[in-house]
């Protein structure tokens, strides 16, 4: 079980701060391989899971039907239509709603996607669903203009080593496409940012992926549509990976006490050190919780 599906981050707090009570409604808005999903059903909670990713659809739906789950539905389709989704699927209000942010291990694991390090022959593609989104992680570095890659980078690095990196792919482009990993590893050789023992690609491929996935802009949007399918007393729980979405979840959950809701978490929460011991993902957990 531990290397076939996605390791979950922060499973029992993640739970425990949803409050599942027997029969009421939940919405796991990043469903991955249904690791949290299946916490909520075997206390009794019902789920309707929405993942962006066709391929890990199909791994949560076997996951479910093995585990002999019934009360839930899966919605294939971008969290940022939770709205439309709900409603279509009589899934309003809920008692709460879950976001796991990011990918998951198997994205990292699947070597031709381009969002590891592990092939660099692989295509720079990055697309959570290569099926809907047209623009891969190559594209863009390709064609966007020297200030807009800078914007781009800045959502992981400073503006100076935003700059640095900038100048290496207008560079690179000039004498070749940017087509694969490889070429991306190459462009951030000599990189320094980050915390020591960061490898020097870290940053530039979670910024790429970032953009490719609108995954910023994907979280300021869904936030407010979240919190109004959301009954009063129900619960919102995020748990992000970088200071860039920690901050805009912050600044939300600051904003939604102005009209009442209360903030369980006034610092996030983050995973303890044996969980992160056997997953490396969960050192930079951060979640925050919300009650309407
Ligand atoms: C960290 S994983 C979630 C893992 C899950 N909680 C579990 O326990 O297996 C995040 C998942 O959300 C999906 N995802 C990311 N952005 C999304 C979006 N905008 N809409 C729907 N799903 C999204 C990713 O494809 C990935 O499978």
């Amino acid at each position: 079980m531990k290397n076939e599906f996605h390791e979950s981050v922060l499973v029992k707090k993640a739970i425990e701060a949803l409050h599942i009570e027997k029969g009421s409604k939940y919405i796991d808005a990043t469903l991955g391989n249904a690791g949290h999903t299946l916490e909520i059903l075997n206390l009794g909670g019902m789920v309707l899971g929405i993942e962006i990713d066709p391929k890990m659809l199909e791994i949560a739906e076997g996951r479910l039907k093995t585990a002999n789950k019934k009360d839930f539905k899966l919605v294939g389709g971008n969290f940022t239509e939770i709205d439309r989704i709900a409603k279509e699927n009589g899934w309003y209000p809920v008692a709460g709603i879950l976001f796991d942010l990011g990918v998951t291990n198997l994205h990292l694991k699947d070597l031709e996607r381009g969002f590891s390090f592990g092939n660099s022959e692989a295509p720079l593609d990055m697309r959570m669903n290569p099926e809907t989104q047209g623009v891969k992680g190559s594209d863009l570095l390709n064609v966007l203009r020297e200030d807009q890659l800078r914007d781009l980078f800045e959502a992981t690095m400073e503006p100076g080593a935003a700059k640095w990196i900038s100048g290496r792919v207008m560079h690179s482009r000039m004498d070749k496409p940017i087509e694969t990993v490889g070429d991306l590893l190459e462009i951030s050789e000599g990189l320094k940012v980050g915390k020591p023992g960061l490898n020097e690609a870290t940053l530039p491929f979670l910024a790429v992926r970032i953009a490719v996935n609108s995954e910023l802009t994907n979280l300021e949007e869904v936030l407010p549509k979240a919190f109004d399918l959301i009954e009063k007393g129900g619960r919102l729980v995020v748990i992000s990976f970088h200071s860039k979405e920690d901050v805009l979840v912050k600044n939300f959950f600051k904003e939604m006490t102005k009209v009442g809701a209360k903030q369980i978490t006034f610092k996030p929460i983050m995973a303890e050190a044996d969980e992160i011991g056997i997953n490396r993902r969960a050192r930079s957990a951060k979640m925050r919780v919300l009650e309407k």
